[in-house]
């Protein structure tokens, strides 16, 4: 079955540039998300930055109404997923939440939908069984910001088929991006395992005194030439994201090293979560 519909649940950090990435990429896409406030702005942001690319010349006016009318937002999930080939669910990180939605995705959407989770901890074993095709069920794990960044891990947990995965890498490439299998599920996945050591040793050392968050950003930036340092990272994806993402693992664990570190914890408590907050570990007011 080719994949022509996708529908993408959650318009938030992550849905909203996933479901409009797919538009760019020519599949028929629907966004939903509960809340409405949440869907304009998404609507929002996709109007101007179609409205920039056609300033800068980088699409036709032709191109630019095709987008468009490619993307529909709307609250209603019946809607949003009875013609789905694809769901890609970018809601809230609370495995019971995500469990009802993908129950009722499991009776709104055709036979044949497969469902996505974009989750980047919550694997999809712990939701599968919430549907009667667990083999359909599986993590794509798109990166922030998703129009830009290139990669996505496709999740092979025990239950999901073959086929599955094939397809999902398929509509990767189809949006443009590279998809990286990961052959089981592990907690964090490839690329976040990697990054969650650069975080734990750069926060370490700022805990510790060593550097600033300025050097210690210079220094991965410019020594091991990433295109932003760690801290300037964590305000881009949300502090408020990465504190809870570490206390439940703590929460997990036990293990003190998985514990959030006093930079993390203090900036949480104020407020501060990042770009989103106006201030983080940078002051984005100014
Ligand atoms: N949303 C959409 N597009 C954006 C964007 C954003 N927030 N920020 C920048 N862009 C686009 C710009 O429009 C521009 O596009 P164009 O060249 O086609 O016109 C392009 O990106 C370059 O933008 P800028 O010149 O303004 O800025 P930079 O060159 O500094 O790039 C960056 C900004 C793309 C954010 C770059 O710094 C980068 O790649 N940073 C690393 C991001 C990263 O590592 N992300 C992974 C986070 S971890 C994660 O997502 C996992 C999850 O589980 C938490």
């Amino acid at each position: 079955m080719e994949i022509k519909t996708i529908c993408v649940v959650g318009a938030g950090l992550m849905g909203h540039q996933i479901a409009l990435q797919a538009a760019i990429s020519g599949f028929e896409t629907f966004c939903t998300d509960t809340s409405e406030v949440a869907l304009n702005k998404a609507q929002d942001f996709a109007s101007n930055w179609i409205g920039g690319r056609l300033e800068k010349g980088k699409i036709t006016s032709i191109e630019a109404d095709a987008i468009k009318q490619r993307l529909t937002f709307t609250t209603n999930l019946d809607t949003a997923a009875c013609n789905a080939d694809l769901v890609i669910e970018a809601i809230v990180e609370i495995v019971g939440i995500k469990r009802d939605l993908f129950a009722r995705l499991d009776k709104i959407c055709p036979p044949h939908a497969i469902l996505a989770t974009n989750s980047s901890y919550l694997v999809s074993s712990k939701i599968a069984d919430a549907t009667s095709r667990p083999d359909k069920v599986l993590n794509m794990h798109f990166f922030n910001p998703a129009l830009v960044m290139k990669l996505v891990e496709v999740v092979q947990g025990p239950h999901v088929s073959d086929e599955t995965v094939e397809k999902a890498m398929e509509v990767c490439r189809a949006l443009g991006k590279v998809p990286t299998r990961v052959n089981k599920e592990i907690y964090g996945f490839v690329a976040n395992r990697v990054f969650a050591a650069i975080m734990t040793e750069s926060l370490y050392m700022l805990d510790q005194g060593v550097a600033s968050v300025e050097d210690i950003d210079n220094a991965i930036k410019f020594g091991l030439g990433h295109p932003m340092g760690p801290f300037a990272l964590l305000d881009l994806v949300g502090i408020d994201l990465e504190y809870d993402v570490r206390m439940g693992r703590y929460q997990d664990t036990g293990m003190a090293e998985d514990k959030p570190s006093p930079a993390l914890v203090e900036r949480y408590a104020a407020g501060n979560f990042g770009r989103k907050s106006g201030k983080g570990f940078f002051d984005y007011k100014k």
